[in-house]
């Protein structure tokens, strides 16, 4: 079914709505649903609003682990159900941003001056709100400190960015964020930072806050150390919807961001998204758009296209949001359910040069969510051809591609914001948070557990141990070579033999660990050896 440009001028009319408060529109003329499909959804998103009312009040909306889920407090602390919540979260945001303040007044300083550099350690919604929120609102010469993120336990790519600092370390601070305090990626990447502050002279504890959880690992840490703050993650924010709790205010704040317009936006975004009316709810909007598309089964990859470079990151934010959040295996009731909506994206016009020919001549596997700025840039434009701007041709391209992909059968949500701004970015923020939790209801799944990255740490955690084994069992057999599947009939059984051929070809591949390989013509003839 397609419309014609008759239709979708009615279409338009009809399904494009404009939320002045918060500087949004969202036009859903593109996607070709029915008056029916808005009907027979209305007692699903009934319940969905009635569970997000009751979500809101502090109910244990996240049953698995037996948890409430708050971030809507995080900006509205008087909606918080205890006293004690509203407290720390008004505490915390005071205290972030007069931390923030005695560092730009050069109160707290690095071992030789005011601090210049910020180092955000984290993973996962630990890194990517900081991340995408950095890149939306840095500007190289007004921000107050420039932002590098580690959030990988990958050598070579920590070793670039501790580069990047190279002699400006006195001048860093690093903020840990861990909800958990045990992630190892993050805890890895602090003691490679702190190796290399020791390294220069310098005390890491002088330059090192922390975010996590009271009395996790990296608390105690912290506290043994004597970093120089910290600040509480709680149990009812979630990871991926923690950006606007100290995970991503603090880095904010110390960047020079307004935080208070960032939660102003989110908040204003939240009062909308309350309203329980598909129609003047953009968040009910995008959650029945995407059950429309992908028929309640994900059916339909979810391709996000802000054209504006600011907004690059919001493709990979709303990534991990959408899929850790919607992908899972089990419904409510414990039914294999095997859910999700697979996203992904990147900036336009850019992706006009990548992957856009596929989208409209190849797989009609994909529904497109177009974000538009209608601001260009804080100052004037030169004109590129007469009474045309570099801006104009971004405009035009992102009306173009609509059009191409429309014209074959692809369709599309266009959500339009005024301007990259903090207020924006919050409103960003809190309407996808949003979308996510009235979907999950649509689909009844848990939104605010993650299982699958949980049964991923654990897996990982295993290997580590298997190396542990095979280096012991290779050091005790020094200078004489093993075969994986001795080795691995030593250290466990035959059948992981295949782990220990990939452990130990990563273990003779860096010098540093003494093991040597001796070629053989099949994985099964290879053999290792420790050097004497
Ligand atoms: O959203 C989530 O819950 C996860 O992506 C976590 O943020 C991620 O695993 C990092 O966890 P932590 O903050 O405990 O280090």
């Amino acid at each position: 079914m397609k419309f014609t440009n008759e239709q979708l001028w009615e279409r338009f009319q009809k399904f494009y709505t404009e939320f002045p408060s918060i500087h949004l529109s969202i036009d859903l003329s593109r996607m070709n649903f029915t008056d029916a499909f808005l009907r027979g959804m209305e007692p699903e998103i009934t319940r969905a609003f009635c569970a997000m009312a009751e979500l809101e009040k502090g109910a244990i909306a996240n049953p698995d682990e037996k948890r409430m889920v708050g971030h809507y407090w995080l900006r509205y602390p008087e909606l918080a159900p205890t006293a004690d919540i509203r407290r720390e979260i008004e505490e915390t945001l005071a205290s972030l941003k007069n931390f923030a303040h005695e560092i730009h007044e050069g109160k707290i300083q690095g071992a030789s001056g005011p601090f210049k550099n910020l180092l955000v350690i984290g993973i996962g919604g630990s890194a990517l709100g900081p991340q995408f929120v950095a890149n939306a609102l840095s500007h190289p010469t007004t921000d107050k400190l420039s932002v590098r993120f580690l959030d990988n336990t990958d050598p070579d790519g920590m070793d670039r960015v501790l580069a990047g600092i190279g002699t400006e370390l006195d001048n860093t601070v690093c903020i840990v964020i861990s909800k958990s305090g045990g992630t190892k990626e993050t805890r890895n990447g602090m003691l490679e930072a702190k190796a290399v502050f020791e390294k220069a002279g310098l005390s890491f504890a002088h330059h090192a806050v922390a975010v996590t959880g009271c009395g996790s690992d990296l608390d105690k840490v912290a506290v043994k150390e004597g970093w120089l703050r910290r600040f509480p993650m709680w149990d009812w924010v979630g990871g991926r919807t923690s950006e606007l709790s100290a995970v991503g205010l603090l880095p904010a704040a110390l960047q020079g961001f307004d935080v208070d317009s960032l939660l102003a936006g989110a908040r204003a975004c939240d009062e909308i998204t309350r309203v329980s009316n598909f129609k003047q709810n953009p968040s009910a909007q995008l959650a029945l758009m995407w059950f429309y598309a992908g028929n309640g089964i994900g059916a339909k990859d979810m391709v996000i296209l802000p054209y504006k470079d600011r907004l690059e990151l919001i493709s990979k934010y709303l990534q991990q949001l959408i899929m850790e959040s919607l992908g899972k295996g089990l419904d409510i009731n414990n039914r294999i359910v095997n859910q999700g909506i697979a996203v992904y994206g990147n900036k336009g016009s850019t992706d006009q040069h990548a992957y856009i020919q596929q989208l409209r001549e190849g797989l009609n596997n994909f529904f497109a969510t177009f974000i538009e700025v209608i601001r260009d840039r804080s100052g004037a434009s030169i004109p590129v051809d007469p009474n045309v701007t570099s801006g104009d041709y971004l405009s035009g391209f992102l009306l173009g591609t609509r059009e191409a992909l429309y014209e074959n059968g692809r369709e599309s949500i266009t959500i339009t914001i005024g301007e990259v701004s903090p207020f924006s970015v919050g409103v960003l923020i809190a309407l996808f948070e949003r979308a996510v939790g009235f979907y999950a209801s649509l689909i009844n799944v848990n939104a605010y557990h993650q299982p699958g990255v949980e049964a991923g740490k654990k897996a990982a955690s295993t290997i580590i141990e298997l190396q542990g084994k095979i280096v012991d069992f290779l050091t005790q057999k020094k200078g004489s070579p093993q075969t994986v599947v001795q080795i691995a009939e030593a250290v466990s059984d035959k059948s992981r033999a295949e782990t220990v051929f990939k452990i130990c070809e990563h273990l003779s591949g860096n010098p540093e660990t003494g093991i040597r390989r001796h070629d053989g013509t099949s994985p099964a003839a290879v053999s290792y050896q420790k050097a004497n």
